[in-house]
């Protein structure tokens, strides 16, 4: 972190400056850079904290920290008794009140400042509030109250105790390596920095998908490490559970929930657990659910399951969080009836009222799998006596993984904000997971919450992305209060994480407000979900992946029409919302489009409320947002030099990925729509590509053809390749009218090899570039497709006429190196789906070269 230090530094760090300390993102929002500001001249440099617990004791160090960072000058920390917002300090202290809510007041006048909390970590939340106004250069608030939404805000990571990461894209785990927790938990504490910083208060270490030799002594040992590393940020620790572990670990001959001995067993494990780590927050259970053996396997119920553990919880005051996410992945893809959607409703209302009082039901924002875009899963609106929280997915396993630029919290935003119309009443879902919706007995919130599948990982900035922090920031927020503007927050994290600079916040802000939309405009249309390649790795297109499995994330793309008819007649899905809601979606007359093919199957020149055919407006939509994407670079460059160097260039680079990779988006979407419809697009942009020469157009050396599966990953479903080490090279003859062009070359950048390719032009080579794998980390990807198929661009290139272009290809023809596999040659790389793959070869494939007017 503290890789480069410049001329002069030295001192300035031993004051605890930011100033020179390369930016490689690991301090997240919390720079603590130098503000400028009169105003915070009379905040007095005296801290007290009046309580002494190790969370209020951290509470009153970090906001030493950031005061003496950001202002430059020396704050002190004294324990002590002092008054309230007297005596020149700023005071942390703890109110009388009990109620257990997180909250916070914020007091200052002349004489000083008094932070109180309701909790400790209320208290660290107030400091956290105050060093957050200064890094924004707000003024410190004269009176401020601030209550959590609720009491759940966890972080679950999908860690696996080998030290891989399900759908991690930024490197291996923070927390396990090689079956153990990690000798060295620096990264661990600073990641529950990070999450107290925003409110968060739990977070689950390891894998939904949990190792079935999680519970054994020895682990939990290990495991209280962890809690501790997380205790003095007020993070609790929880673990995934599997409720095959009586068996797996206890040696018992059943797993059978309402069995007196397996009962005994986790009573027994708890206490364990406890013993070791008294805090601990709790379980989380997937069960039943793909491939994870659950309660179903006895005929038992999920309430039996969850209320077994929750009650050897309870005397701990821990809790369950049960996963909603139970489906059959092996359903009938020819019965019109059969609908993964409707899992969730039909297997848990009818247990509403069955769960003990510390269970809580997790469910995903979306009835399917975090796409780009669902309808809010009606399981919401169906459990009126039980707990319940939502599940986000700051990880983007289905929005570009970190390799795009996506800012969920809009899409939850839009979410929170659904009125789910429950006992037709206002139920929007952000009430209904903070438990008001359907309060308890004695009109208190029911406990719920927010949980955020994050997946941080050992790369510097956490997320790989620079951006890509902006989602856990504003998950953090958004639990906190899913009221706080959109605009706000992520006004918010540009300054913290950016600085104060207006133009900086101005491009950052606005770049990040739009994403969504521009993702999900050249991705999966109208409700569809993504059209990722659902089989592999969910990056990039390959759209009928979805059909005729069992894994029932159909869209019936047909000859007649397109999309699943969920309406009364079709599947019988849509008559699981209430009646309002319901009768809303099912008319065609009201279906908003963005999600018109997730309920409704209609032929491709359906005209949208927009006015638009249905296909006219994909064809559009795909083609406006993939212009979009490729502006983001040109947006970025404006603000060369007033930001710094290394987040700069790392922008830059993952600005090009996606605008390349939004074009493969874009031309798989398109010309996919094209031939199963048959229906030209208006504008004629559709199958045409004037300026693109294809790779099995041009006089090859060497180079031979192959198929592209699936063919809409490869323009003209073809590439080209080259099997011989020395190289091989592709030819063509211009016609260009003379000018300056940019030149891109759409190639397939496999995993794991690095090959060599070279463009020239007469002869003059114009670039050369290595196929160097900055996919995600998970893209154990040997195939030419489209999560592979890569663009290089060279910018402002002269042509004539008659002018020879070559592009030669080197491969890469490494066998394997590591006789153990890729598991232990590189463990943040590891995809559990992929695990099979051993081959290092790579060759040199070419799509097309398109050449298109110099914009510089
Ligand atoms: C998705 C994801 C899996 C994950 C599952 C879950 O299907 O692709 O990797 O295990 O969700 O949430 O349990």
């Amino acid at each position: 972190m503290f890789a480069r230090v410049g001329q002069g530094c030295l001192a300035l760090l031993l004051m605890g400056s930011s100033l020179c300390v390369a930016e490689d993102g690991s301090a997240a929002w919390l720079r603590y850079a130098p503000v400028s500001g009169a105003q915070y001249q009379r905040l007095p440099s005296k801290i007290v904290v009046t309580g002494d617990s190790l969370v209020e004791k951290t509470a009153g160090e970090e906001l030493r920290r950031g005061l003496s960072s950001m202002l430059g000058r020396p704050f002190t920390v004294s324990a002590g008794a002092v008054g309230r917002a007297s005596g020149g300090a700023i005071v942390i202290s703890r109110s009388a009140s009990s109620d257990g809510v997180d909250r916070y007041r914020i007091t200052s006048s002349s004489g000083g400042v008094s932070i109180e909390g309701d909790t400790v970590q209320a208290e660290m939340y107030g400091v956290f509030h105050l060093l957050e106004e200064v890094g924004i250069e707000r003024a410190i608030p004269s009176r401020e109250v601030q209550s959590a939404s609720s009491p759940i805000r966890w972080s679950d990571e999908w860690d696996n105790m080998n030290g891989t990461i399900e759908r991690g894209y930024a490197g291996p785990s923070i927390f396990f390596e090689s079956g153990h927790v990690r000798a060295d938990l620096t990264k661990a504490a600073a990641y529950a920095r990070i999450l107290a910083s925003v409110g968060i208060n739990g977070c689950n270490v390891n894998n939904v998908n949990a190792d079935l030799d999680l519970l054994t002594t020895e682990h939990i040992r290990e495991f209280a490490r962890l809690a501790d590393a997380f205790r003095p940020w007020g993070v609790k620790l929880a673990l995934s559970v599997d409720l095959t572990a009586p068996q797996t670990v206890g040696g018992l001959a059943t797993f059978d929930p309402l069995d007196p001995l397996v009962i005994a067993w986790w009573k027994a494990k708890v206490d364990e657990l406890y013993a070791a780590i008294p805090d601990l927050g709790g379980f989380t259970v997937k069960a039943d659910s793909e491939g994870r053996k659950g309660p179903s396997q006895y005929g038992r119920a999920p309430a039996d399951a969850a209320n077994m553990l929750a009650r050897a919880l309870a005397p701990h005051h821990g809790v369950v969080l049960y996963r909603g996410f139970v489906y059959n992945n092996h359903l009938d893809w020819r019965d019109p009836k059969a609908d993964r959607a409707r899992a969730g409703v039909d297997n848990f209302s009818k247990f509403d009222g069955q769960f003990d009082g510390n269970v809580i039901i997790q469910i995903k924002e979306g009835p399917i799998d975090f796409q780009a875009r669902e309808p809010v899963s009606p399981l919401f609106a169906a459990l009126h006596h039980t707990n319940v929280a939502i599940e986000l997915q700051t990880a983007q396993e289905y929005t570009g993984q970190q390799r795009h630029m996506v800012w969920l919290p809009s899409m939850w935003k839009w979410v929170l904000d659904t009125d789910m119309r429950a006992d037709d009443r206002h139920t929007p879902v952000k009430e209904i997971v903070t438990g008001r919706s359907f309060p308890l007995a004695d009109g208190r919130p029911r406990p719920g919450g927010f949980i955020s599948v994050t997946n941080v990982g050992m790369e510097e900035n956490w997320l790989h992305h620079p951006m890509a922090m902006a989602n856990l920031y504003g998950f953090g927020k958004l639990a906190w209060n899913p009221d706080e503007p959109l605009a706000e927050i992520i006004d918010g994290w540009t300054r913290l994480t950016w600085g104060n600079d207006p133009k900086v916040d101005g491009v950052i802000d606005a770049l990040q407000l739009g994403s969504w939309q521009v993702y999900e405009g050249y991705t999966g249309p109208n409700g569809m979900g993504t059209l990722t390649n659902i089989l592999g790795y969910h990056f990039g297109p390959g759209i009928e992946s979805a059909e005729r499995n069992g894994w029932g994330q159909w869209f019936r793309g047909e000859k007649d029409g397109i999309g699943m008819d969920r309406t009364a007649a079709g599947s019988g899905y849509l008559q699981q919302y209430p009646k309002a809601l319901a009768e809303h979606y099912e008319s065609l007359a009201t279906c908003p489009d963005e999600l018109l093919l997730f309920f409704h199957h209609v032929p491709y020149d359906y005209r949208l409320h927009s006015g638009k055919t249905l296909i006219q407006s994909i064809y559009d939509t795909h083609y406006a947002a993939a212009r979009e994407a490729g502006m983001y670079g040109a947006r970025w460059d404006t603000l060369k030099g007033r930001v710094d160097d290394e987040r700069f260039a790392q922008v830059s680079r993952l600005f090009a990925f996606q605008a390349g990779h939004a074009i493969v988006w874009r031309d798989a979407i398109d010309d996919w729509f094209h031939r199963i419809s048959g229906i030209a697009d208006a504008a004629g942009r559709v199958g045409h590509h004037p300026g693109r020469i294809e790779a099995e157009a041009m006089t090859a050396t060497g180079y031979v053809s192959q198929d592209v599966t699936p063919w809409e990953t490869a323009s003209g479903g073809k590439a080209m390749v080259c099997h011989v080490a020395e190289g091989c090279t592709l030819r063509s003859t211009l016609t260009q009218r003379q000018g300056r062009y940019d030149i891109a070359v759409q190639y397939f950048d496999t995993w794991k090899g690095v090959s060599r390719f070279e463009l020239s032009i007469h002869d003059v080579v114009v670039a050369s570039w290595k196929a160097d794998d900055q996919l995600p980390p998970a893209q154990f990807d040997p195939n030419l497709d489209g999560q592979t198929s890569t663009r290089f661009t060279v910018h402002g290139v002269a042509v004539r006429p008659g002018d020879v272009m070559t592009l030669r290809g080197v491969p890469d023809m490494r066998e394997e190196l590591h006789a153990g596999g890729l598991q232990a040659a590189d463990p943040g790389a590891l995809d559990t789906r992929s695990r099979q793959s051993r081959d290092y070869r790579e060759y040199a494939g070419v799509d097309y070269v398109e050449f298109s007017a110099a914009t510089d």
